[in-house]
């Protein structure tokens, strides 16, 4: 059987003055069917990006130049939208115009693609609104986005991504603006629907704690290109990548009270083309000099994979109290 989502050596070019950069660089990533993938990394890593590829809405300057992406085995076009996925943003107010009421955003892809009329719309969004938990949802159907908190906001980009009945759903950073509880009632709707709908769900975030919690499998982004990637416990348990010890040290610990973000030292590089070597080797405490010549991801000793030249050696040392499914 076809993987829901199989993206192959992808690659987005953005031409500037100063010579063309690569937020993404030969990408090859894979959501097999229903079930959570996540995508981690720091801000600037490329991570919209690849999701904006994916679901064909690259900002202009963007342009996906090597690669393909396939959905159910058929490739998809990354210049234009395709039915078959949706896109959640990060921030839940750019995606919701602020004159469309709720119940005419949460049904505005079956209206125009299908020719649904006024009153099965009108009922449709109130189904999508009490599939996403929304209570009281014959009268919020008529409210406007600014009469909603957040979190509601962003259930209604759910419904509204669920509309058009796509199988895979991508989700840019969803919960970064909610608080705690909301978050987590959040991923708790997130995990009902890939059970009820049989979803795929590739889901970006810079919280790699978050991830633990709610993915199947991980793919670590750094400077544009998968560095690490296994099962969430492999990832977790025993990173095979300094890159993922570092985001993982950065991220708050969840047994402490006074929780803490510690950043990782140094800046991401500039996303060049011909970058040889491993691209946070001048950031890394193991650097040594075969990182000059490292290649792409390859298996470490327990089978998941890694760029890093010195894989096997963190793999066997590290030990991490990170809570995970
Ligand atoms: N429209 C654009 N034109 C040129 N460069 C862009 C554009 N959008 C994003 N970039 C660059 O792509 C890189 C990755 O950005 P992005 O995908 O937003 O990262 P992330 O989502 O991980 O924070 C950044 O260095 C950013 O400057
Ligand atoms: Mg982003």
């Amino acid at each position: 059987m076809n993987p829901l989502l199989e993206v192959d050596g992808l690659s987005v070019a953005a031409p500037g003055r100063r010579g063309t950069t690569y937020p993404v660089r030969d990408v090859s990533l894979t959501v097999e069917g229903r079930g959570t993938v996540g995508v981690v990394g720091e801000s600037g890593c490329g991570k919209s990006t690849l999701l904006r590829a994916i679901a064909g809405v690259l900002p202009r300057g963007l342009r996906a130049v090597e690669g393909t992406v396939r959905v159910d085995g058929r490739e998809v076009d990354t210049r234009r939208p395709s039915g078959e996925v949706a896109m959640i943003f990060q921030d839940p107010m750019t995606g919701l115009n602020p004159v469309m009421t709720v119940g005419e955003h949460v049904a505005e892809v079956p209206r125009r693609r299908d020719g649904l009329g006024r009153r099965a719309a009108h009922d449709l969004a109130v189904h999508l609104l009490q599939e996403v938990g929304i209570e009281d949802a014959e009268h919020r159907v008529d409210a406007y986005p600014h009469e909603l908190s957040g979190g509601l906001r962003q259930r209604v980009l759910i419904a509204a991504a669920l509309s058009g009945s796509p199988r895979l759903l991508l989700c840019d950073e969803p919960t970064t603006a909610l608080d705690v509880t909301v978050q987590a009632r959040f991923v708790a709707l997130l995990g009902r629907l890939v059970e009820d709908r049989g979803l795929g769900v590739l889901y970006v975030t810079h919280d790699l704690p978050l991830l633990g919690t709610m993915c199947d499998r991980i793919d670590v982004m750094y400077a544009g290109q998968v560095v690490e990637r296994g099962s969430t416990r492999e990832v977790l348990q025993h990173p095979a990548h300094p890159y993922t010890e570092a985001l993982l040290a950065a991220a708050p610990r969840m047994d402490s009270r006074r929780a803490r973000l510690v950043s990782i030292p140094g800046r991401p590089p500039v996303l060049l083309a011909d970058t040889a070597g491993c691209r946070f080797a001048p950031r890394c405490p193991h650097a040594v000099d075969a990182c000059d010549a490292a290649g792409p991801l390859g298996p470490g000793t327990s089978g998941h994979e890694s760029a890093c030249v010195r894989r096997d050696e963190l793999e066997a040392r590290s030990e991490r109290g990170v809570a995970w499914r």
